[in-house]
């Protein structure tokens, strides 16, 4: 009993030092998002905005394709099917290193000053980077495993590697309604 009260009495020293610090030790203590020295970067936000989005809408594309060869609209090609998942995973590993520590979320007034270099993504990145990563790498892996599977098991994997890519998107990507995903594609001059 004595024992824990004296354990109480150091924990809240320490908790009011820590309320306490002198102003300089205080601005010392880093941002959640705050870049470590070795994370520097010799692109812009512009170019790199454009080019996640880039990466995604190929990820877009060659998803639709999977689907297509696997529910036999388009003809079978194994070599096909395995090296597009491949790339799939590959651009799903790259991703969140595309993300620069300022946020760019989406605006309508950033998409009406330039429409090439506006995000997508949603505060939510920014805010939950760690989770971002995360479910990236996750679906890294998912796409990989399938990139593997049998072909009989193929396309179960692609679908649950699909789930993964809408449950992401309702976290952290504004809903798109009316955007057409192709456009990008002229948005690089
Ligand atoms: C870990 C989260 C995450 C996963 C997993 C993910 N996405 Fe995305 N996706 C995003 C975010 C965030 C954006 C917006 C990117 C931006 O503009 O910065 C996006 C954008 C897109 C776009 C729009 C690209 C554009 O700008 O035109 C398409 C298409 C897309 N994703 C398809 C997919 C598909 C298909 C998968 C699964 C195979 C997938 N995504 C997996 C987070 C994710």
């Amino acid at each position: 009993m004595r024992r824990q009260s004296l354990i109480a009495i150091a924990l809240g020293a320490l908790v009011l030092a820590a309320g306490t610090l002198p102003p300089t030790l205080a601005q010392n203590t880093p941002a959640p998002n705050a870049p470590a020295p070795e994370m520097t970067a010799l692109t812009s936000q512009k170019d790199t905005t454009l080019a996640r989005r880039l990466l995604m809408n190929s990820i877009g594309a060659n998803n639709d394709i999977v689907h297509d060869i696997l529910d036999g609209a388009l003809p079978a090609d194994d070599l096909e099917l395995r090296g597009r998942l491949d790339s799939i995973a590959a651009m799903l590993y790259a991703m969140p290193s595309l993300y620069r520590a300022a946020p760019n979320p989406y605006t309508e007034e950033g998409e009406r000053e330039d429409a090439t270099h506006v995000s997508l993504a949603s505060e939510a990145v920014w805010e939950y980077f760690e989770d971002f990563q995360l479910r990236s790498e996750e679906a890294f892996l998912k796409a990989r495993e399938a990139a593997q599977a049998h072909p009989e098991d193929m396309l179960a994997r692609v679908e649950e590697l699909e789930m993964m890519c809408e449950s992401c998107h309702e976290s952290f990507r504004k809903p798109f309604e009316y955007f057409d995903f192709d456009r990008v594609q002229d948005f690089v001059k």
